[in-house]
């Protein structure tokens, strides 16, 4: 199946491993990679293919993908470029590193530190600055969903998380509905796609016909090998952003199959 946008399929790793499975994931990702490129004969994948790993993990992941094809990628930034942030790391440490990617507002990060709109879109802005693609993530709560105000809150965060100067190039937006996070539950492709159609017109709205087509929007929330195919199937969902099954490589490149 081909579609007009290119496939992402994004491993967030969260708080998880340590150098030894750092590493080791890392590789199994990469020759998963390597061996359906061999197999393709100099044909590209249809796919990007990303993983994100903690900030601990970044060099030693840099170093296992190197020549891979598979992006490095992080799970947050700052603002600022340098100075007195004590515990913070800019967007031009992680570009320093080899990272291509930051997710930035994840359902995570929203609840565990009370990130804001504003705060994911300053973020988003200065990542995009440091040359960075800025992953930004949007999803209603179970409560929300159940009083009827999906679509509300997805068109309400994205307004208020879309950075200034937003392209296809600089900008993925991840829909990741909470509920479906870590808990096995999966939006079903309907669901899914009602709401990535949504994301899709307020995108048209905000950045014009041509550029709003062309950005990429990746479905998570518990995204496995089974219910994959069914949901990239969808004509507005362009890939994963992929958590528990990104964690062994033969999940995460079965989950990559999903878009073959
Ligand atoms: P999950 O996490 O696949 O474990 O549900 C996805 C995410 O939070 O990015």
């Amino acid at each position: 199946m081909s579609k007009a946008r290119r496939y992402l399929i994004a491993g967030n790793w969260k708080m998880n491993g340590y150098k030894k499975d750092g590493r080791a994931l890392a590789k199994g990702v990469a020759k998963s990679l390597g061996k359906y490129l061999k197999k393709a004969k100099g044909k590209k994948a249809p796919f990007d293919m990303l993983v994100c790993p903690p900030y601990t993990l970044l060099a030693p992941v840099a170093e296992e993908l190197k020549g891979s094809g598979v992006a490095l990628g992080a799970q947050n930034c700052h603002t600022a470029e340098k100075g007195a942030h004590t515990g913070d790391i800019s967007p031009q440490m992680l570009k320093d590193i080899g990272c291509k990617y930051v997710i930035l507002g994840h359902s995570e990060r929203r609840a565990d530190h009370g990130e804001k709109d504003a705060q994911v879109k300053a973020k988003a802005e200065a990542a995009i600055a440091a040359g960075l693609t800025a992953i930004v993530c949007i999803g209603e709560t179970l409560a929300q969903r159940d009083r009827n105000l999906t679509l509300a809150t997805n068109r309400r965060q994205l307004k208020g998380s879309l950075p200034e100067g937003a392209t296809a190039k600089n900008t993925v937006v991840a829909y990741e509905p909470v509920w479906a996070i870590g808990t096995g539950r999966t939006a079903t492709p309907e669901q899914a796609q009602e709401v990535h159609a949504a994301i899709r017109a307020e995108l048209v709205k905000a950045l014009g016909e041509e550029e709003g087509n062309k950005v990429r929007i990746l479905y998570g929330g518990s995204m496995n090998p089974k219910n994959a195919k069914e949901l990239m199937a969808q004509p507005d969902v362009d890939g994963g952003l992929i958590g528990g099954a990104a964690l062994k490589p033969e999940d995460f490149w079965a989950v990559a199959e999903g878009c073959l």
